[in-house]
């Protein structure tokens, strides 16, 4: 009975155009990825500042393995937590000027952690209708209520919240520093100011911001004239512009204590593995002091928005690394996506439930590692496939 519900729900996934499934590569390398023995020019991947595959990063990850062991052997309060991740939490702190730092295996358990442990049942959660799936799955599992606001619209989010906090009940906001599948950013500064007059906490998401954007990759926030302590708490993770993998959750000496203490998914998970907590110091030293990377980056933006625009592709305006060409049909995004590989060049379509329905798109990924000739390239097919 059981089994028929979820064989039901898989036919009718497959029936919608919505089936999902991994490409299993051999390798995929800077600018490029191969499967099944052919090489394409990756546009899909969030190694933005080509970092993931640099022999430094090799290096670094041996010799934590050399020195701390592979595994961490324990959840971080019983033998999990080594000096490899002492010092990369003291560094993190250090580098982005926050009190306190926790270490996560992923960005997905942070944010679980960051909405479960710091609501209480009275308070009144709101999120940005485009939240990571993270976040939104976090608020589901909130007792008390919790609201969604139109994307990046101040003025929806105004509406919702209350005009102050009482003891008991609060306010508690989440964003994202850069949005995952239209790439764009919320004011910071403004939602900042109102958040300040309404009593209400921020709490930012900023997977997509950390390396990129701001002096030496600080962040969204830094890049918006934020300091840490406007952040009730910040999350970001290591998989996408540190090129590694893991994340964690940033704020006040207190706000992180009580989520060393309460947070469950801190307290009851294996800790990150030690051997890769050097891989991200080392790959914090590259982010901070490669400015060329970010430079590189930015010029492939400007590069492909330029070409874009004067192709007529149908882009969101969005100015940074993730651009999204909606194609609206999910079986002609995918369509779309496969005359691309046919060509050589892997672009993922992404489609309904990841995004609302009517609005599949082709979400393109721009690296310091791809060449001026790959953007020419990419454009020129996508001018091809869509508009001939
Ligand atoms: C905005 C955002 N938040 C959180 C996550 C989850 O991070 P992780 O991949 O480290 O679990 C992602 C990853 O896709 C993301 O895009």
């Amino acid at each position: 009975m059981q089994r028929m519900r979820l064989e039901q729900a898989l036919i009718a996934r497959q029936q919608q155009g919505l089936q999902r499934q991994s490409t299993e590569f051999s390798q995929v390398h800077g600018r490029t990825l191969l499967a099944e023995g052919k090489a394409y020019v990756n546009f899909s991947g969030n190694d933005y500042l080509d970092l993931a595959s640099s022999p430094l990063l090799q290096q670094a990850l041996s010799e934590g393995a050399q020195q701390y062991g592979v595994g961490s052997t324990g959840s971080p309060l019983v033998t999990g937590y080594h000096s490899a991740h002492a010092d990369l939490a003291a560094e993190l702190a250090a580098w982005l000027g926050f009190e306190r730092v926790l270490l996560f295996s992923s960005g997905f358990a942070a944010n679980q952690t960051m909405l479960s442990s710091l609501t209480s049942a009275e308070d009144l959660l709101l999120l940005d209708k485009l939240s990571h799936a993270s976040l939104i799955d976090a608020a589901l599992q909130h007792s008390g209520r919790f609201k969604r606001f139109a994307h990046n619209d101040l003025a929806a989010l105004a509406r919702l919240l209350p005009e102050t906090a009482t003891a008991e009940q609060h306010s508690l906001v989440v964003t994202e520093g850069v949005f995952s599948m239209d790439g764009d950013s919320p004011d910071l500064a403004a939602m900042l100011q109102l958040c300040q007059t309404r009593d209400a906490a921020l709490l930012l998401d900023d997977a997509h911001g950390l390396g990129v954007l701001g002096e030496e990759g600080r962040g969204s926030w830094f890049a918006q004239g934020l300091q840490p302590s406007d952040l009730y708490c910040y999350m970001a993770n290591f998989g996408k512009a540190l090129g590694v993998g893991g994340a964690f959750l940033a704020g006040s000496r207190t706000v992180i204590d009580y989520i060393e203490q309460f947070g469950r998914h801190y307290v009851y998970s294996t800790a990150l593995s030690p051997a890769l907590c050097v891989a991200v110091r080392k790959s914090i030293a590259l982010v901070r002091t490669d400015t060329w990377r970010r430079d590189k980056l930015n010029e492939n933006i400007q590069y492909f928005r330029r070409l874009a625009t004067q192709a007529g592709l149908p882009c969101l305006t969005a100015n940074g690394a993730i651009q999204a060409i909606i194609i609206g049909d999910s079986a002609k995004a995918l369509s779309v996506s496969q005359q691309l590989r046919q060509q050589g060049i892997w672009v993922t379509a992404i489609r309904p439930p990841t995004v609302p329905p009517g609005t599949a798109r082709l979400r393109v990924t721009l690296s310091a590692a791809h060449h001026t000739d790959d953007i020419q390239r990419l454009i020129k097919t996508l001018q091809q496939v869509l508009l001939c």
